[in-house]
């Protein structure tokens, strides 16, 4: 391998929570900064797409899943979970910094451990979106609202079996953290379908329901969100492949997906003027992949040491009609030498990447003060 290995997990805790310990101040914008990175958080609870599905669609009928090999080939000793990558997910990041277990699959938990887990649930699923329709053409998904419907039951079945005093269930709700990470497959299905769609118009309609089920997030006792705005798929394997001149990025996506970015960011100021218990940590995806890519038009001269146009598997890939590296696919030998895993997600060194520029560097990550 030509770059240093990654530290362990353990290595990451420790650096990460020693930078962030010092983060003590009186006034409010200052004590949410602490309250969210410092963050004692009881439980994550994860609400997204396959960017951070730890294996819900293990459970559903679709042909979008990642519970083989060679998915997972670095997590935990080769496990094919159903994590769209080769090792952690960006939530699985997140979960470690804030010193909590990797957060499980509510798809895959029996009744009675959802009757013992306060630390969190996951209930992201690969191929869905914020429209209910989104990623249905290829199979059983969980839409955004059908992930809140599942919290929703999770407090009237499970939590409240759990926190049997009512002010201790909502502590728990109030004090806990819910990760948002979704939209992206809205903008590749309106794209494959209406290609010259009007951006101003979708990214409303997305935007309303995206608003919709925080406020009910909000209603059934969440307060504290984590928002992770909606990657630049025009730069992705998939996309890229047939682009003119190749490699070069699909401009008219990314711009409208960065013009819901905006609007999203703008509206979480809104949101925290309406109902002002909530508190928002900003994460801007976006550009952090952007960045790491090294531009929009960069096709990749040499400047990074990691391949960031092509996927590590299918190692030869030529935008077939798919987006997932199948079994039988080769991959690449160190998976880790490229940003993108398969065509459409990224690596578990993409990931690691990810949590150090949102946690110890905070340059990608910031608390919604205004
Ligand atoms: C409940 O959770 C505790 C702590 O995580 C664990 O030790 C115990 O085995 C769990 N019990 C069941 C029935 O899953
Ligand atoms: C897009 O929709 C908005 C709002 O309906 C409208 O004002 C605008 O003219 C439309 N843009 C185009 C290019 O059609
Ligand atoms: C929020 O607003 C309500 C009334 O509008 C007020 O009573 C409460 O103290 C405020 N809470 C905070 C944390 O500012
Ligand atoms: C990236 O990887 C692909 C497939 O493994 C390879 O064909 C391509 O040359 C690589 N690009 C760079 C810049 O290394």
């Amino acid at each position: 391998m030509g770059f240093p290995s990654f530290p362990n997990s353990c290595f990451l805790l420790i650096l990460l929570c020693l930078v962030n310990i010092s983060t003590i101040s009186s006034t409010e914008p200052l004590k949410q900064e602490a309250v969210l990175f410092g963050g004692n958080f009881p439980a994550l609870y994860v609400i997204g797409d396959s960017l951070v599905d730890a294996g819900n669609n293990n459970n559903l009928e679709t042909s979008v899943k990642s519970n083989y090999p060679p998915y997972g080939s670095d997590f935990e000793g080769g496990k094919a979970t159903g994590r769209f990558s080769n090792g952690k997910t960006i939530a699985d990041y997140i979960a470690m910094y804030y010193g909590l277990p990797l957060v499980p699959a509510y798809m895959g938990l029996s009744e009675e451990q959802k009757n013992n887990i306060s630390t969190g649930i996951n209930y992201a699923s690969a191929s869905c979106g914020i429209l209910f329709n989104t990623g249905k053409r290829v199979g059983q998904c969980l839409s955004l609202s059908v992930q809140v419907d599942l919290f929703q039951e999770t407090i009237e079945k499970n939590l409240k079996t759990k926190f049997k005093n009512p002010s201790e269930l909502s502590e728990h709700l109030a004090q806990s953290l819910f990760m948002i990470a979704i939209g992206v497959n809205d903008y590749a299905s309106i794209f494959r379908k209406t290609p010259n769609f009007n951006a101003t118009e979708f990214a409303d309609k997305l935007l309303q329901e995206y608003l919709i089920q925080i406020e009910r997030l909000h209603t059934l006792g969440a307060k504290k969100f984590f928002i992770n705005n909606v990657k630049p798929l025009g730069c992705y394997p998939n996309m890229i492949v047939t682009s003119e001149p190749r490699g070069s990025c699909n401009e008219p996506l990314n711009l409208a997906i960065g013009l819901f970015n905006t609007k999203l960011r703008n509206s979480l100021s809104q949101m925290k003027q309406k109902f002002n218990d909530t508190a928002f940590l900003y994460s801007d995806y976006y550009n952090y992949m952007l960045g790491l890519r090294g531009g929009t038009s960069s096709n990749q001269a040499g400047s990074s040491p990691l391949n960031s146009t092509a996927p590590c598997c299918p190692e030869v890939y030529d935008g077939a009609p798919t987006t997932t590296c199948w079994p039988s696919s080769i991959a690449c030998k160190e998976p880790d030498t490229h940003i993108f895993f398969d065509p459409f997600h990224p690596t578990q060194l993409a990931n690691y990447k990810y949590s150090i520029a949102c946690f110890n560097e905070r340059s990608i990550c910031h608390v919604v003060n205004n």
